[in-house]
């Protein structure tokens, strides 16, 4: 059976994009079945266009609570009826509201090693500590998302990308990307592969 996958991102969208192309190529045996921003401007919005792939826009309304948010972002991921959740550069906390109905089907990407940099702008942060000193390499990470933590959960998978001391933020930032590129695409082919009581709590 050909794993359904929801994406959610609120921005570029090159894991998206990434995804797609491992999917029409059958690298990936998998379907995106629809792509969720919570921004209208999210550009991974237009390459699901472009892929004929159902998008929905959750844009937070004045107002509104995280668990309102999250009932009714629950509601429309839950409409797709996926196997798999991928946050590919979801930039909102999701709270238990959302995560509760899809236990052991949440997976984000992040690009750092576990425990280092949670949150936004990891790349910039690693890269500030190597250039004084501090660190030599920094990496990406794939997790499952049981609970509210940041950037963290199980570890699916995760690679360390060094940082070259003629490194410039933008030579790490692509070195890391393509890491990002290669590494969901792996964990999304194992885990599509696996009989679901394999990670289900
Ligand atoms: C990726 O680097 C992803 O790991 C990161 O957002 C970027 C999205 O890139 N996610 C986080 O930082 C989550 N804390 P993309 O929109 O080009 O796929």
């Amino acid at each position: 059976m050909t794993a359904r996958l929801a994406v959610l991102l609120s921005g570029n969208g090159s894991n998206l994009q990434a995804i797609l192309d491992a999917t029409a190529s059958g690298d990936l045996p998998a379907k995106v079945v629809t792509v969720v921003a919570d921004r209208t401007d999210a550009y991974g919005l237009r390459r699901a266009e472009r892929a004929g792939i159902r998008t929905v826009v959750c844009a937070p309304v004045p107002g509104e609570d995280r668990a309102a948010y999250d009932e009714r972002l629950g509601r429309i991921v839950v409409r797709a009826n996926p196997d798999f959740v991928v946050l590919a550069g979801w930039m909102r906390l999701l709270s238990m509201t959302f995560l509760q109905r899809f236990p052991g089907q949440v997976v984000n990407l992040h690009p750092a090693l576990p425990g280092e940099y949670p949150g936004t702008h990891a790349i910039e942060r690693a890269f500030a500590d190597a250039r004084a000193g501090a660190v030599t390499r920094t990496g990406v990470m794939v997790h499952l998302v049981p609970d509210e933590g940041i950037d963290n959960g199980p570890v699916l998978a995760t690679v360390e990308v060094p940082i070259l001391p003629t490194d410039t933020l933008e030579s790490l930032s692509e070195r890391v990307h393509a890491a990002e590129h290669r590494v969901l695409v792996d964990t999304l082919r194992t885990l599509t592969k696996e009989p679901a009581d394999v990670r289900r709590p």
